[in-house]
């Protein structure tokens, strides 16, 4: 490999038939540098392997950058830590579609857009019908946002930058009402509708925790909380869930079937689904000298069990949400006046694997979704509706990371290869010979 300035090249040669071919690596403004291997299956008739995409760039990008060792995570080039302070999650959406932050008036006008865009299409309630009253939320979310494409048809034109732009809205002004709706189903209350007047994490919650019957006030505290989390989820660059909706994307699938795809990608629970898991398992485990005993379970080779909450691809000395969102966990509950005995597991729980050479020497540190839950669980959601949750946050991310790939020339279709390893060449025989 030789490195010269823009030069950087890498040399591959086969040894099994002597070809070589000289590739390009190409320096981004920060991170790894990648090597360009477009050239390498027509120069070498080569492809490569890489199960799990861990060595492997499928696209260029300027949305969100991470650097996992050092545990950073910046949206557009601004330190997470910063817009947790200072910013509110619609800002920050403003920023991630955008690119900048905008001005007061930009924000204004945004803010606007967005809180015009809550309600959904009314015969969308004769669909939620549908559904079981047990049904998942993450269930209904994935038929629901999908469906959007049924009912939005003057926003799925994807060469129309305006029908992208409106689409975009549809989106993050949508999801909270859907999530809402899917909530109210579950627990056979009526929909309640959106509210102008309310910030969109206020009228989120009011729209889970109101009846019709009575005035409801949302607790400011609760509301800052839950922004924040917004704030925290709103994208994390090439995750499995982001990759899917670029993936879709790549087909020209429209912008409410990509989401959907991102949505079902998201529920998994080695992804978006472990803040689901993580309070499960504290609740199975259930008080703090049990813990040990999760912990062994959790490094038996044997077992499949893992510590939910626990590890991550890219972070490898600590996730910088997860610092953030511990302190907002203790925080909101000392001012709220709650106590979860479940904390204090999850602090015995975080003690006991960041003492264990197992967890030290692979490099597991607990991830945003371990402390989300608490905040989730004493805000009045449901365990099942913490997934949901973080769709809502995560729907930003997946929109402008699906307009950057719309507008990126060098997109093709997503189309990875294969090592195949069946059989082949064999003639078919009748069933009476079989
Ligand atoms: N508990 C116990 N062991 C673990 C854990 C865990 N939570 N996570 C990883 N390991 C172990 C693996 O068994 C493996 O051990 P080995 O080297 O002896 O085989 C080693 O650590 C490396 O793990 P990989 O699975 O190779 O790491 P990968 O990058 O593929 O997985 C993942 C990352 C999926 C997040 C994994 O750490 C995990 O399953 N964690 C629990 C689920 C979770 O919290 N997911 C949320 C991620 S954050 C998010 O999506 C918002």
């Amino acid at each position: 490999m030789s490195t010269s300035g823009t030069n950087h090249t890498v040399t591959i040669k086969d040894s099994a038939t002597g070809k070589e071919t000289v590739l390009p690596v190409m320096h981004g403004t920060a991170g790894a540098p990648v090597i360009d291997i477009r050239s390498l299956y027509k120069d070498m008739g080569l492809f490569t392997y890489d199960p799990g995409y861990t060595a492997t760039g499928s696209c260029q990008s300027k949305v969100t950058y991470i650097d996992g060792d050092n545990g950073i995570l910046q949206y557009r080039g601004y330190p997470i830590e910063q817009l947790a302070e200072h910013s509110n999650y619609m800002e920050v959406c403003y920023l991630l579609m955008n690119g900048e932050l905008p001005n007061a008036a930009q924000y204004k006008t945004f803010e606007h857009t967005i809180t015009n865009h809550t309600m959904v299409h009314d015969q969308l309630v004769n669909f939620f019908r549908g559904f079981r009253r047990d049904a998942h939320p993450m269930a209904i979310l994935c038929g629901v946002v999908g469906a959007l494409s049924a009912f939005y048809h003057d926003s799925t034109d994807i060469d129309d930058p305006h029908h992208r732009m409106v689409a975009s809205h549809r989106l993050i002004a949508k999801m909270p009402t859907i999530a809402a709706m899917a909530h109210k189903y579950s627990i056979g209350q009526p929909f309640m509708y959106p509210k102008n007047n309310l910030g969109y994490a206020a009228n989120f919650l009011h729209m889970c925790h109101a009846v019709p019957a009575e005035e409801y006030k949302v607790n400011p505290v609760v509301a800052k909380a839950l922004d924040l989390i917004f704030i925290l989820h709103a994208d994390h660059e090439q995750n499995a869930g982001t990759s899917t909706v670029r993936l879709a994307g790549s087909t020209g699938a429209n912008p409410f079937a990509c989401i959907a795809a991102g949505c079902a990608a998201l529920w998994g629970p080695s992804h978006g689904g472990a803040n689901e898991e993580v309070l499960k398992m504290l609740t199975e485990i259930g008080t703090k000298d049990r813990v040990p005993d999760m912990v062994k379970r959790a490094k038996d080779p044997d077992d499949p069990f893992r510590l939910f909450g626990f590890g991550h691809r890219v972070y490898k000395n600590f996730d910088p949400r997860a610092k953030v969102i511990q302190k907002a966990a203790h925080d909101m509950l000392e001012e709220l006046g709650l106590h979860d005995p479940l904390m204090e597991v999850a602090l015995e729980l975080e003690r006991v694997a960041l003492e264990d050479e197992y967890f030290i020497k692979r490099r597991l540190y607990p991830n945003v979704d371990f402390y989300s839950g608490f905040m989730l669980k004493a805000m009045g959601f449901p365990v099942p509706m913490f997934t949901a949750l973080f769709a809502i946050g995560r729907t930003v991310g997946w929109i402008s990371q699906w307009n950057e790939l719309i507008e990126d020339p060098s997109q093709k279709i997503n189309r990875p290869r294969q090592l195949y390893n069946g059989v082949i060449d064999r003639n078919y025989v009748p069933m009476s010979q079989r």
